[in-house]
């Protein structure tokens, strides 16, 4: 069984072919969990959490819709985390990537607002962050690692689709957080990535899509599937000389482990 831990199954771009995309997992035997990134897909992965057995749900702002964001908006979308079915805050973090993105300043305090949320519910927290791995490190370490010892210390901390150096998934590891390798590692030009999956053990390691969006080689280019997680899982196999049954069954088990999930995949 495969645990694809980061996904956007009801994303638009699944629209009309969902329910075939559904059966599909079914019978791949996966589990996944679909990411919010604003209120109401927060809302629209709580619902396919309760609708799919082979789904559960995380919910949270992303660094790049929360210019709309109010505090009642977030406790609206917190509020969801009451359905057991929802097993973490996310996805949450800073991308500095685009020039249109909400400011810096706007981003970091709705990063920490979420972390402190988090912290106060018990809820892991799924991390993303593009071109700003100064910035989530040391708002992670102040808000979460430094913390050790008290409520907000014990979040588990989740880095999505990391596309950072060897060194700074290390450090990250250190601080008790776990890494998440996405399509991009099957890539011709992602040494770095590989890097990552030779450095980290498997213990640390769990897999994701990202989809609908980075379909992994050699569906690149197409619209990217939760079933293509075993194509990262293949790679992850090959950069470690271990067969992919092991990379299946331990990114399950660190998968379910992270979320609170029973490892049948059930809560
Ligand atoms: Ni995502």
């Amino acid at each position: 069984m495969l645990f694809d831990s980061h996904c956007h199954f009801t994303d638009p771009g699944f629209d009309g072919c969902r329910d075939q995309l559904a059966e599909e997992i079914s019978a791949a035997g996966l589990r996944i969990v679909d990411i919010g990134t604003d209120l109401k897909t927060s809302q629209a992965a709580a619902r396919a959490a309760e609708d799919f057995g082979f789904c559960f749900a995380a919910v949270g702002w992303h660094p790049s819709e929360v210019d709309r964001l109010t505090e009642e908006l977030l406790a609206e979308t917190l509020d969801l985390c009451k359905d057991p079915r929802v097993v973490a805050i996310g996805e949450i973090g800073l991308d500095y990537h685009w020039d249109d993105a909400p400011s810096r300043e706007l981003q970091q305090h709705w990063f920490r607002r979420q972390l402190q949320e988090a912290a106060l519910l018990g809820m892991p927290v799924c991390i993303h962050s593009r071109d700003a791995d100064g910035d989530t490190l040391q708002i992670l370490k102040e808000e979460v690692f430094q913390k050790r010892g008290s409520a907000a210390g014990r979040t588990r901390v989740l880095m999505h689709c990391f596309s950072g150096s060897a060194e700074l998934a290390r450090q990250y590891v250190k601080l008790g957080a776990k890494i998440s390798i996405a399509g991009p590692v099957t890539y011709k030009n992602a040494r770095r990535n590989v890097e990552v999956a030779e450095a980290l053990d498997l213990k640390d390691l769990l897999i994701e899509t990202d989809s609908p969006y980075l379909a992994p080689v050699p569906m690149r280019g197409k619209q990217n599937r939760p079933p293509y997680v075993r194509y990262v899982a293949e790679k992850i196999a090959e950069i470690k000389g271990i067969t992919y049954e092991e990379v299946a069954a331990a990114t399950f088990e660190n998968a379910c482990s992270f979320y609170g999930i029973d490892n049948g995949g059930q809560l």
